[in-house]
């Protein structure tokens, strides 16, 4: 085990291969059940706007996933290990960003 406070690095960074197993991971793992298709947010909030309630470093979704989050997100290292969570960060991290951000106020017509 790391000493706690490592930063965490993702093997797979940006490997397109890993992205596209990363996201039938998601489906298998039913993660798209709580987080919604293209994990785009239903009970589980949206992973591919850029926003995050425990922040974006990898270190920070590494530990989401890893361990869980108190407000209902089951922790999943137990069942993908520590190569699955980087598998599914990988196809978090392909997820296009959408190009007008949703707090973003409408424009007056
Ligand atoms: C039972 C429903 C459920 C499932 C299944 C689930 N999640 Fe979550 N997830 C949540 C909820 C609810 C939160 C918000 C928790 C909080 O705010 O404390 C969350 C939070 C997260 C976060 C942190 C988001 C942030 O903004 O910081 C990540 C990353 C995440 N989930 C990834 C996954 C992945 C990957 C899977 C599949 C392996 C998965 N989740 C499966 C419900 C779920």
């Amino acid at each position: 085990m790391l000493p706690p406070g490592t930063p965490l690095h993702n093997p797979y960074g940006g490997d397109a291969t890993v992205a596209r197993a990363g996201a039938a991971l998601f489906t298998s793992m039913n993660c798209d059940g709580c987080h919604g298709a293209d994990a785009s947010g239903w009970v589980g909030p949206d992973l591919g706007d850029g926003r995050w309630r425990y922040g974006g470093s990898d270190t920070d979704v590494f530990r989401s996933i890893f361990y869980g989050r108190p407000k209902g997100m089951p922790a999943f290292g137990g069942v993908v290990g520590a190569d699955g969570v980087w598998v599914l960060i990988t196809y978090l991290r392909s997820l296009p960003a959408p190009a007008d951000e949703p707090t973003e106020s409408w424009p007056q017509r």
